[in-house]
């Protein structure tokens, strides 16, 4: 609740504090040209917009807390997005401002002292200076504005497929090149029955010929009933042995106030029926051996695990029993966390896959670097990580959560493909 607050205080003074900065950029106008900013109607219109979407957020905060419905959440996803393509390009242009006039005033400085000025002179046609750095401001501030609309209309969709080569000695031979499919986090609810485009990853999947899809959880954002309808669409997913699947911290109801303990509880049978009812194999802190002509791998399962204040439900010591003989084991856990504080140099998992991160729906890549926010809030927050001999992969999810974009973090769809041989990874 405090982290509610200390979020809307932070969005109120955000909105408030551009819009204040831009209204005295404007009215620094020396030409005095912009005169429908000028008091009282202009700045009545000009405030009216942040004092919207203060309002709208309270109001939708407040019916998001204690939604019984997954449409709130839709509309607070749009909300958001529409706040964003305003205040980004409000923010970039005033940064896009400030810095140019800030780096032309220490040109200048330079120039008013020899030869910079003597060489500038004449080379551009001369606007003034005003014009200028409110053409620099609106460049900058459609960065912003076409990423986001790029994000909404294409980005959110646009699936990637990422490959990774994983090798092990003790991988039984018969299992020798079995290929996994991984999806994460799909959350149902914000997906808003956006079927067809499912049905495009469900056909690159099984484009694919998987032996195992695993999906690492959030299969909602709260509610049971965003899994309706999607059965048409998951169940075509195909796999040679199999298709398991696990809870994430959103299929517990978590994110909304119920009326009662048997209201959520219910809520949370029902998801869990649905994983099944969707042709997963609900793995609750609970394992199952794999066999193929007498050779075994084991698959476990946990619930959700996670540091504060992400549930901590997951047992892996129950998960794991029953198991210690296999040779190969495979752990399916949606917080990478976890892997951190339970798995790693602590159980012979040799792979365990999670999700979680989204890789915060936004990044940056360029050929084999890639950087994002999320890599300053999750230690492990996208792709394959190794420690001794345990391997992680974090996938960067499928659907998408806050809101319906996702710039530069594509929607991912995992192939990893087991070999036996001298432990290492390639990846593709
Ligand atoms: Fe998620």
């Amino acid at each position: 609740m405090r982290y509610s607050l200390g979020a809307f205080i932070g969005f109120v003074i955000f909105t408030i504090l551009i819009d204040y900065l831009l209204h005295r950029l404007i009215h620094s106008d020396e030409t005095k040209r912009i005169k429908h900013f000028s008091f009282p109607n202009g700045t009545f219109w000009y405030y009216s917009v942040p004092t919207f979407f203060i309002f709208s957020f309270s109001g939708l905060y407040a019916m998001v807390q204690t939604a019984s419905s997954s449409n709130v959440y839709v509309y607070f996803q749009w909300f958001l997005v529409s706040y964003l393509a305003i205040y980004l390009p409000k923010l970039f242009y005033y940064l896009g401002y400030k810095i140019t006039h800030r780096a032309i005033r220490v040109k200048n400085k330079f120039a008013s002292d020899g030869k910079l000025k003597k060489m500038n002179e004449g080379r551009y046609p001369s606007i003034s200076r005003k014009k200028f750095l409110s053409q620099v401001g609106i460049v900058m501030a459609s960065v912003p504005f076409i990423s986001l609309l790029f994000g909404v209309l294409k980005g959110r969709f646009s699936f990637s497929k990422q490959y990774t080569k994983l090798s092990f000695p003790n991988l039984p031979d018969a299992f020798d090149g079995i290929k996994i499919v991984q999806i994460s986090d799909l959350h149902l609810g914000s997906l808003n029955s956006n079927y067809e485009e499912m049905e495009e990853a469900v056909r690159l999947i099984n484009d694919e010929h998987p032996d195992l899809i695993c999906f690492t959880g959030d299969l909602v954002n709260n509610f049971y009933e965003e899994t309706i309808g999607w059965e048409k669409v998951f169940t075509k997913l195909n796999a040679r042995i199999g298709k398991f699947s696990i809870l994430g911290n959103h299929d517990y109801g978590d994110y909304s106030k119920w009326p009662s303990a048997h209201a959520k509880q219910h809520n949370l049978n029902n998801i869990k029926s649905a994983h099944n009812r969707l042709g997963f194999n609900l793995l609750n802190n609970k394992s199952q051996t794999l066999e193929i002509n007498g050779d075994k791998i084991a698959i476990s399962g946990v619930e959700n695990w996670g540091h504060h204040p992400f549930p901590q439900y997951g047992d892996l010591k129950k998960a794991s029993r029953g198991i210690e003989e296999i040779p190969f084991k495979l752990l399916l856990s949606h917080d990478p966390d976890h892997w951190d504080a339970e798995v790693k140099e602590k159980t012979d998992y040799d792979l365990t896959l999670s999700g979680h991160t989204h890789g915060m729906q936004f990044g940056i890549t360029f050929k084999n670097f890639q950087w994002s926010p999320a890599k300053y809030k999750f230690r492990r927050w996208a792709g394959l990580y190794n420690e001794g001999k345990n391997f992680l992969y974090v996938n960067r999810g499928l659907g998408y959560l806050g809101m319906p974009v996702r710039v530069g973090m594509p929607p991912e769809i995992t192939i990893i493909e087991l070999t036996k041989g001298p432990m290492g990874n390639d990846m593709m």
